[in-house]
C-alpha cells in the first residue's frame, strides 16, 4: 500500500526536475531497510537501560569500556554484513547523472556505515565519522585494529535482547594503556571540521536539500536544513514519521528511503 500522496510526489518531482544542485542530508533511517536499525526507533532491552546519548559517550566508554565497545563493535559489524538498497543505488545513479551534465549531488550523511558507497555513491561529509576505521581513545594514534568478518551468532545477537557477549576493547599499541575506538563522533565531542565546513558550504550553494531518515534532533546535523533553507534551497523530507523540521520543510513525503528515491529519480 502506498501511504504518501500523488500530488505530494508530484510536487517534489517538480521541485527536483529544476534543481542541478542537490545536498542530500541522511540519518539512520535510510540504513533501516537495508537491516541497520535506527538509534531512536528500539526502546526496549539495552535501550531501557541507556539511551544512545547515554552509551555513546566518553565518559561511558571510560566507565564501562567493554559495554560501550561491544555494542560499537557489534554495530560495526552488522553495518559490514548488510547490502545498499534502492534508495541507496538511485543515490548513486542520480549524483553521476547531475555531475555528468554539470550539477552535483553531495551526500552529507551521520551514517557512520558505508552503504552509500558501496552503492557507488561518492560521500562529501561523513559528519560522525565512520565505523571501520580505529583509533585510541587516550592519544588518537591511528589503529591498525581490522574488523574481523562476523559468525553468524556474532550477527544475530540482538543488544535490545542483552544479548551481546561483552569483551574489552584491545589496547592501544603506541601508548599501551588506552582502549581502541572506532572512528566515530561520540556525543559531547567535536564533529571533524573539515566536514562540517564541507557539508555547510553544500547546503549554502544548493537548489535543494533532500533530507532522508533523520529525527532531525541531534545537532549540528539538524541545523543543515535550516541552512539551506535560509540560503534558497527547497527542502523536502522524506520519513515515515513527522520529525521538527516537517512543519517547515517545503515537501514532507510520508515514505520510506527505499520507495521515495526511486520514485523521485527514475533515470
Ligand atoms: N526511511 C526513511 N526514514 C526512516 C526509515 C526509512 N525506512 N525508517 C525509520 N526512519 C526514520 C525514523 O522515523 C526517524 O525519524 O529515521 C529516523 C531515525 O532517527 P534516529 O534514530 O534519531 O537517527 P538519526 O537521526 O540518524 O540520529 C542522529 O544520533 O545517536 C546519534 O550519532 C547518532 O548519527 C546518529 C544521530
Amino acid at each position: 500500500m502506498r501511504n504518501f500522496s500523488e500530488p505530494t510526489l508530484r510536487e517534489a518531482r517538480r521541485i527536483i526536475h529544476d534543481a542541478q544542485r542537490i545536498a542530500v542530508l541522511t540519518g539512520s533511517g535510510m540504513s533501516s531497510e537495508s537491516g541497520v536499525p535506527t538509534f531512536r526507533d528500539a526502546q526496549t532491552g539495552l535501550w531501557e537501560k541507556y539511551s544512545p546519548e547515554q552509551l555513546a559517550t566518553r565518559d561511558a566508554m571510560a566507565n564501562q569500556p567493554a559495554l560501550v565497545w561491544s555494542w560499537m563493535l557489534h554495530q560495526a559489524r552488522v553495518m559490514r554484513s548488510v547490502t545498499p538498497h534502492e534508495g541507496h543505488t538511485t543515490l548513486g545513479r542520480w549524483q553521476k547523472h547531475l555531475i555528468d551534465t554539470g550539477g552535483s549531488l553531495d551526500i552529507i550523511t551521520q551514517n557512520i556505515d558505508d552503504l552509500h558507497e558501496r552503492a557507488d555513491a561518492e560521500v562529501l561529509a561523513h559528519l560522525h565519522g565512520t565505523t571501520f576505521t580505529f583509533r585510541c581513545f587516550e592519544c588518537n594514534a591511528p589503529s591498525d585494529y581490522e574488523l574481523e568478518d562476523a559468525t553468524e551468532e556474532q550477527l544475530e545477537a540482538r543488544p535490545e535482547l542483552d544479548q551481546l557477549v561483552l569483551e574489552d576493547p584491545p589496547n592501544c599499541r603506541d601508548c599501551h594503556g588506552g582502549y581502541i575506538r572506532p572512528d566515530i563522533v561520540m556525543f559531547g565531542e567535536f564533529l571533524p571540521q573539515r566536514a562540517m565546513d564541507d557539508a555547510l558550504e553544500a547546503v549554502r550553494v544548493a537548489d535543494v536539500a533532500l533530507v532522508v531518515g533523520t529525527s532531525n534532533i541531534v545537532q549540528p546535523a539538524a541545523s543543515l536544513p535550516i541552512v539551506a533553507s535560509a540560503a534558497g534551497a527547497k527542502v523536502i523530507e522524506i520519513n515515515p514519521s513527522e520529525t521538527p523540521l516537517s512543519q517547515d520543510a517545503d515537501v514532507y513525503i510520508n515514505g520510506t528511503a527505499r520507495t521515495i528515491l526511486p520514485e523521485l529519480y527514475s533515470q
